[in-house]
């Protein structure tokens, strides 16, 4: 495992340590474990299963997986499993973490009816998992479900309605998710389950794939390999960042303290950056130069992207006492470290 890795895990642990009980004894299923998101939430829980008197039963689902993975640990099951098809999980399960999902515009732009089916047969599936076995449910839904926000609502609350375009390139994934939260509210209202639906903001850090196409590795790599960065459209979208480690503390919160049928947004609600502004940091931090050029939309990322997104968190620092902590320069600092000893360029 990789230094920062280590680092990265270690602060979530330190902030998560007072409430870390709760989890102990329970049987968790986290799927997309091996996305981004997904292997923090493994190797979180299976650092607390060093302290914790009974241990956290993990069963880890992605589609990616290959058979026989990795993980040599009693506690932990790991499946190569599509979640959008049929499901069978033959164990009691107290907590679902349905996290799978096609995030990256680039791919869902090449899989537009495979992103819907993760979201919404996905999390019906595992929905009707939760219900039989009277489990929490947390769904990964995403900040995209509020399209492009009109200025005046902008931070944006956890109640704007959104304003999406359900014909656009862009649609899959941002009508998908809506339906999913649509899911979450009938189990939670008509059987009872204690639903949570968490919508973060462009999390960012060590472990994305170099091969994911959204903006940091994009930027990265190419810097990596010396080629000009390229902006698409005019660089003055702007977007909030969150840095991992505070992301998945916010999403541990969520779980522990989230109120039945609550929705959360988890991100940084400052600083609010466009991308050239990005770009300048990108040259602050590394010690080499770079250049970027502007250009087109390519046709492999759909044009029709939200010119402005941030989150209004007071609900998440009410409800759950969630506190971000790195700052945007700091935390792209830590990034671009590990990239440079982690992608291959
Ligand atoms: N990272 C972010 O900034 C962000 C922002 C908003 C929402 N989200 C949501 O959070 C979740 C995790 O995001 P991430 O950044 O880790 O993405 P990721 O792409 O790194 O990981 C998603 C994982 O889901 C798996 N998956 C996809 N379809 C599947 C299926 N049918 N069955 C089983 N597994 C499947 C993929 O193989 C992948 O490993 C996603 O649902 C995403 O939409 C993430």
């Amino acid at each position: 495992m990789n230094d920062q890795f280590v680092d990265d895990k270690i602060e979530i642990v330190k902030n998560t340590k007072k409430f870390a009980n709760f989890f102990s004894n329970k049987c968790i299923l986290i799927t997309g474990a091996n996305g981004f998101i997904g292997k923090y939430f493994i190797d979180v829980f299976m650092e607390y299963n060093k302290f914790l008197k009974k241990p956290i039963k993990l069963t880890a689902i992605d589609i990616t997986f290959k058979k026989n993975v990795y993980y040599r640990n009693k506690n932990l099951s790991v499946l190569k499993k599509d979640v959008s098809k049929k499901l069978k999980i033959n164990k009691k399960i107290d907590i679902i973490i349905h996290a799978a999902g096609i995030a990256s515009p680039f791919y869902y732009r090449q899989k537009p009816l495979e992103t819907l089916d993760v979201t919404i047969n996905g999390t019906r599936n595992l929905l009707n998992i939760a219900k039989q076995n009277k489990a929490k449910f947390i769904f990964f839904s995403s900040s995209e479900i509020y399209g492009d926000p009109d200025s005046k609502n902008i931070p944006t609350k956890e109640n704007y309605r959104g304003n999406v375009n359900s014909m656009g390139p862009r649609a899959c994934y941002d009508e998908s998710k809506r339906l999913g939260e649509t899911l979450c509210y009938i189990y939670s209202k008509y059987f009872n389950v204690h639903t949570n639906i968490i919508r973060p903001f462009n999390v960012y850090g060590p472990g994305m794939n170099q091969n994911d196409y959204r903006i940091f590795p994009n930027f990265a790599i190419n810097i990596l390999k010396n080629n000009i960065i390229s902006i698409y459209g005019s660089g003055n979208q702007t977007r909030t960042y969150c840095y991992i480690s505070d992301a998945i503390e916010g999403f541990l919160r969520v779980v522990k303290y989230g109120k039945i049928g609550e929705v959360y947004n988890i991100g940084n609600n400052k600083p609010e950056v466009s991308v050239e502004q990005i770009y300048k940091i990108f040259k602050k931090i590394n010690s080499k130069k770079i250049f970027a050029k502007y250009i087109k939309h390519p046709k492999s990322y759909p044009a029709d992207e939200p010119q402005r997104r941030c989150p209004n968190v007071e609900k998440s620092i009410k409800h759950l006492n969630y506190k971000p902590k790195i700052k945007l320069e700091e935390g792209l600092k830590k990034y671009m470290d590990w990239a440079k000893k982690n992608y291959k360029y």
